[in-house]
């Protein structure tokens, strides 16, 4: 049997496996391919899904479906799977493993998707593992970035609100140390700055960074302006929360303040954070990015199923 392939995190990207998996999500962004690969055809997807979400979940199922696969899974397994009862991770991953040939994971725990890989006989997708790490979203993110500037390397991104505990956040930083020329400007209240092991990981990988709580530096100089929500249910207090709310909203007269030809990506949902009134500007890339995330969900379907 070969290895599985499971997506696990976003360290484990090089750049020649992210630039295939974008042809992949390129390619398939065209419909007439859908439903019509028979690899698929009776092949099943579980989504065990013990946190919210609604693009994540839903744009995998779509795009199992679009593959012409079949999907099972809950969405609300920690109160409607046997956890409630006690029963571990590891139990439920063996036995969804013998009903499934892919299962896609969101856990409210770090290192959950790592824990499932170890007990699984097929491949895990680690979407969203508690304050860890999204490497789907990020793969989604930089496949965007590449759509909306036509070129990732030498591009300047900040990312901004919940640096500590947005897991986005976290793959996106990885998985951009693949590119040369980077900048990052990470900009965040005091008390959710970027963890120290996200800036260990860009030291050595030699990407710049810099922190601030300066938005105008993040206006004036980012190709793109990733904006985050603060994660409020990660918070150890409401006290620590409203330290952070509120303080980085993108609305009309931020608009004016930013480059006409930057971009700006939020992975959803918002919660305030960017106004409604900023999605008719040309640069409001997040609706298009989520968008993406149905098609580069479908590369990693094939992707995983194939290396099976
Ligand atoms: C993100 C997540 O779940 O980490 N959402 C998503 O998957 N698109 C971001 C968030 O919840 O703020």
């Amino acid at each position: 049997m070969t290895a599985l392939y499971h997506i696990l995190g976003a360290k484990q990207f090089n750049r020649t496996e992210l630039e295939e998996l974008f042809e992949s999500a390129s390619r398939l962004e065209n419909r007439e391919l859908w439903n019509t690969d028979p690899r698929f055809q009776g092949k099943i997807m579980t989504t065990l899904f013990f946190e919210a979400s609604t693009r994540t979940r839903l744009s995998f199922e779509s795009a199992m479906s679009r593959l012409g696969g079949k999907v099972i899974g809950t969405e609300n397994a920690a109160q409607f799977s046997s956890t409630i009862k006690g029963e571990t991770l590891e139990d439920t991953i063996r036995i969804v493993s013998g009903y499934s040939d892919l299962i896609v994971l969101r856990h409210t725990d770090i290192g959950a998707a790592e824990r499932a890989a170890k007990v699984a006989d097929v491949p895990i997708i680690n979407a969203g593992d508690g304050a860890g790490e999204h490497p789907t979203q990020a793969l989604l993110d930089l496949y965007s970035i590449r759509k909306e500037c036509g070129r990732i390397e030498g591009l300047t991104i900040a990312m901004i609100g919940d640096l500590a505990y947005g897991r986005t956040v976290h793959s996106l930083s990885y998985m951009l140390a693949n590119y040369p020329d980077i900048r990052l400007l990470f900009v965040s209240p005091e008390n959710v700055r970027i963890p120290s092991y996200v800036k260990h990981f860009l030291d050595e990988k030699g990407v710049s960074y810099r922190e601030t709580e300066d938005f105008d530096e993040a206006l004036q100089t980012a190709d793109v302006l990733y904006q985050t929500r603060i994660q409020k249910e990660r918070f150890p207090s409401v006290e620590e929360y409203r330290k952070a709310e509120g303080r980085y909203i993108i609305n009309r007269d931020i608009l004016g303040k930013m480059r006409q030809d930057a971009i700006i990506l939020h992975p959803l949902p918002r919660a305030g954070e960017i106004a409604v009134e900023v999605d008719d500007d040309p640069r409001a890339a997040y609706f298009r990015q989520a968008q993406n995330g149905l098609y580069i969900r479908m590369a990693l379907v094939e992707k995983c199923l194939a290396a099976k």
